[in-house]
């Protein structure tokens, strides 16, 4: 019998005050079974210490493009040929205008442009931000590109607002990630 491939998963946090919600998403992903590997912004590391996602995946977080990968190989190309799902959970106003113009500037962005695996972007911020016509055109741009959106939600945000751009909860983020496994990845 053939043996059960491990699904594996990238997990990019930004720098969203959700941040720390990503580390129960990182914990039901692992209960799932899959290999979680998490890629953490320099302005994310301000929200959620990598030590936490280190703890909670069983592996080194990547944080720096510069890191050395094993054997001398790229981690970043490693990570981007490796995935079966790029998850970015919470993604920030600011990640989504520079992805949307391809900017590989952190270990992250180039993880993005690097990987043919399915993209899920879970946004997290400020009702005006993400309504904001900037945020939106991005969106358009990178929805065009075959993203796939978990959220945002609507409800009570950190700054006291109520509107859209709260954080998906982890149950409707690993929701979508399933649905996405089930169709699996393009050739
Ligand atoms: C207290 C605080 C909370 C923030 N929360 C958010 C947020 O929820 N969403 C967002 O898009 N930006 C938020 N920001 C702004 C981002 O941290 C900032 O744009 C940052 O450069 C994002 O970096 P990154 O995308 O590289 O992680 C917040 C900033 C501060 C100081």
């Amino acid at each position: 019998m053939a043996e059960k491939k491990t699904v594996r998963i990238v997990l990019g946090v930004t720098g969203s005050i959700a941040a720390f919600r990503a580390a129960d998403l990182a914990s039901a992903m692992g209960k799932e079974g899959w290999e979680v590997h998490a890629v953490l912004t320099a302005d994310g590391a301000r929200f959620l210490p990598a030590l936490t996602l280190a703890a909670l995946t069983h592996r080194p977080v990547h944080t720096s493009l510069w890191e050395e990968g094993e054997g001398g190989r790229m981690s970043h190309l490693d990570l981007a040929q490796t995935a079966d799902v790029v998850v970015v959970a919470p993604a920030s106003a600011d990640f989504l205008a520079r992805t949307a113009h391809g900017f590989a500037g952190d270990v992250l962005g180039a993880v993005f442009l690097a990987t043919r695996a399915p993209l899920v972007i879970a946004p997290a911020m400020n009702s005006n931000m993400w309504i904001h016509p900037a945020t939106q055109e991005n969106v358009k741009l990178l929805s065009s590109r075959g993203v796939i959106w978990a959220g945002p939600a609507e409800g009570r945000l950190a700054c006291g607002a109520e509107g859209p751009g709260r954080l998906a909860p982890t149950t409707a983020i690993l929701g979508v990630v399933k649905k996405v496994l089930q169709k699996g990845k393009p050739k």
